[in-house]
C-alpha cells in the first residue's frame, strides 16, 4: 500500500479497559478512519460492543468512523448510528432480505453506505447493488473475531470486484477486512484495495503507531 490507501485500523482487538487512549492515540497517528465492529450473537458468534460506546469514541473522534455492522437486520440501528455520527454504515449482504431499502435508509440518514461480502458470497451478488454502494467490503476472514488467518483467493475477489464496479459505473471504494499484515497488503493493493482494515496486526504489535507507520509506507 502507499500513503494514498486508507487505513482504517479497528479496536476490536485492544484493551477496552484502555479504549480512550487508544481512540488518542489512533488520532494522533497516520490511520486515516477507525474501523468500529459491531457484532450481535446472531449473525456472527460474538458479540463486541454497541451504540454508546461508538457514541463515545464519536465524542473524541475526529477521524471518519467506519463502522461494520455483523448483525442481523441493521436497519432497525440506522437511525442510532446517524445519532452516533458514523460516517460509513456497512451492511452484511447476507443479513439483508431487502438490501437496496437498507442503502436508501443509510443515504436518508446521512451516511455512506458499505456492503459487506462473507468469504463465500459471490462478487456477481452485488451486480444490481454496486452503483448504490458507497463502499464494498470483502471480508478475508470469517466475520466474528480478530487475529485469524488470511484467506488468500481474496486478491482474486478484489480484483474481480474491481472489474465489477468498473464495468457497473460504480464508483464504490473496495475496502478488505480480516487478516491484513504488512505482508500481504501491497497484494490487495495491487488487485484494487482502497482501504484495508487492520485489527491484530496494529492492536496486538508492540508498537501500534510503528505498525500504522509502516502499513502507510508500504510500496
Ligand atoms: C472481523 C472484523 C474485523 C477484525 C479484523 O469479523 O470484521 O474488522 O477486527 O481483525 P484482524 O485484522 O485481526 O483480522
Ligand atoms: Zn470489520
Amino acid at each position: 500500500m502507499d500513503s494514498t490507501t486508507i487505513l482504517s485500523p479497528s479496536i476490536l482487538s485492544s484493551d477496552f479497559l484502555h479504549l480512550g487512549e487508544t481512540v488518542g492515540m489512533l488520532e494522533d497517528s497516520k490511520a486515516d478512519w477507525i474501523h468500529l465492529d459491531v457484532m450481535d450473537g446472531v449473525f456472527v458468534p460474538n458479540i463486541s460492543f454497541g451504540f454508546q460506546v461508538i457514541k463515545d469514541i464519536a465524542r473524541v473522534a475526529t477521524k471518519p468512523l467506519d463502522v461494520h455492522l455483523m448483525i442481523v437486520d441493521p436497519d432497525r440501528y440506522i437511525p442510532v448510528l446517524e445519532e452516533c455520527g458514523a460516517e460509513y454504515a456497512c451492511v452484511h449482504y447476507e443479513a439483508c432480505t431487502h438490501l437496496n431499502r437498507t442503502l436508501q435508509n443509510i443515504h436518508a440518514h446521512g451516511m455512506k453506505a458499505g456492503v459487506a461480502l462473507n468469504p463465500h458470497t459471490p462478487v456477481s451478488a452485488i451486480e444490481y447493488i454496486a452503483q448504490y454502494a458507497d463502499m464494498v467490503l470483502i471480508m478475508s476472514v470469517n466475520p466474528g473475531f480478530g487475529g485469524q488467518h488470511f484467506i488468500e483467493n481474496t486478491v482474486r475477489k478484489v480484483a474481480e470486484t474491481k472489474a465489477l464496479l468498473e464495468r457497473t459505473g460504480s464508483r464504490a471504494l473496495i475496502e478488505v477486512d480480516g487478516g491484513v499484515t504488512a505482508e500481504n497488503a501491497k497484494a490487495l493493493v495491487a488487485a484494487g484495495a482502497d482501504a484495508l482494515v487492520a485489527g491484530s496486526a496494529v492492536m496486538s504489535s508492540p508498537d501500534p503507531k510503528a505498525m500504522i507507520d509502516r502499513l502507510k509506507s508500504l510500496r
